[in-house]
């Protein structure tokens, strides 16, 4: 696997003004994704990753005021992502291009006016060929590899001909078709049976083997991300609380609120589609935080006087191993600084 960072998320801060505050939905998030490699984003449900994948692609609410960099590393120079204009010519070419992105609900991605086959052609024209006989012969055999039954008639169809879960397929189809450099896939199996789901993982992984794909797989189920991911950055709350490589996460994850997610999922990829529901507590709503440990209204390791008047920086704890804990004096002392 090469090792030269393709994307790298800097101190990432999406601001959302609201009528009772200013919600944090990411809180300084910072992490690298190398060519072929697959990160998972995990955490429970409104931790921020959404909006962390929709800010690489430049598709956050317009009311969002993004701060930090985003930096696309290609053969012609470091783009910025952040300081382009969400709707100027640099971030289209981009967007669906070089990064593409499937989400949960595939109606977001297609128009209803246009056959499945025409868009996925568009896709392919703007990105990959201008020889339109090659994209539609393209189009269909992505279509048959994700495994939609005749893929030369199926093109021709509209997205409200489809099922949910071929339209789902077909939503992947088109996001591949145009061979992205970063794939983003945010939680884009949840709504498929088992037998789907592990095609359409195992046609994620054949991609990357074929084209050296970078891959951000977002998701609930640690049981994907298992078997999924090289890396795991786990989130809380807007940041990044933990992160290492996914064996070193699953047998000696050391922050707290990722070994309440170890201890509340016992049978790590055995049992996909648990989601993280099972610890105590709720999850603060992250306007006007506090300056505190995001998790210490949960945590049972809780250190009053420490952890809820300081706010923990991801430090490293072990080799290629970081966590934001104040349990580790090496977070302690850069605190301190
Ligand atoms: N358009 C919006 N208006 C107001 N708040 C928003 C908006 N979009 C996201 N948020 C808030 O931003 C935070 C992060 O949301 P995000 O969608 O990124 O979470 P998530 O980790 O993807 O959750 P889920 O697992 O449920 O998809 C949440 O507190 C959410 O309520
Ligand atoms: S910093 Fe304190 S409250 Fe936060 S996870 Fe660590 S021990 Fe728990
Ligand atoms: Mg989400």
């Amino acid at each position: 696997m090469a090792c030269a960072p393709l994307i790298e998320v800097r101190n990432l801060r999406v601001a959302l003004p609201l009528e009772n505050g200013v919600l944090m939905a990411t809180d300084g998030v910072s992490f690298s994704i190398a060519e072929g490699e697959t990160l998972g984003l995990v955490g429970e449900s409104g931790c921020g990753k959404t909006m962390t994948a929709q800010s690489i692609m430049r598709i956050a609410p317009r009311f969002a005021h993004t701060t930090g960099q985003i930096l696309l590393h290609e053969a012609g120079g470091t783009t910025d992502i952040v300081a382009l204009d969400p709707r100027g010519p640099a971030i289209r070419k981009i967007r669906g291009g070089v990064c593409a992105m499937i989400f949960q609900e595939p109606m977001s991605s297609f128009s209803p006016l246009h056959t499945i086959g025409n868009q996925i052609e568009e896709a392919i024209l703007l990105h990959r060929t201008q020889d339109r006989a090659e994209a539609r012969s393209i189009a269909i055999d992505m279509l048959g590899r994700v495994g939609i039954p005749r893929p030369a008639e199926t093109i021709d169809k509209y997205p409200h001909h489809l099922s949910g879960g071929m339209r789902q397929r077909a939503m992947i189809a088109m996001a591949l078709s145009s061979q992205p450099r970063l794939l983003i896939a945010d939680e884009p199996t949840t709504a498929l049976d088992v037998t789907v789901q592990a095609q359409v993982l195992r046609l994620m992984r054949e991609l990357q083997d074929e084209f050296g794909m970078a891959i951000l797989y977002i998701s609930h189920d640690l049981g994907v991300i298992a078997h999924m991911a090289d890396r795991v950055a786990v989130m809380y709350l807007g940041s990044i609380i933990e992160t290492t490589d996914v064996r070193r996460l699953f047998s000696a994850p050391r922050h707290p609120y990722t070994q309440a997610l170890m201890r509340a999922i016992p049978r790590i990829g055995k049992r996909s589609g648990e989601r993280l529901e099972a610890i105590a507590g709720n999850v603060p709503i992250p306007i006007n935080k506090p300056r505190a440990c995001g998790f210490a209204n949960r945590c049972p390791a809780v250190m009053p006087g420490v952890c809820d008047v300081r706010r923990p920086a991801l430090e490293v704890v072990a080799p290629e191993h970081r966590a934001a804990c104040f349990l580790y004096p090496e977070v302690v002392e850069a605190a301190d600084v």
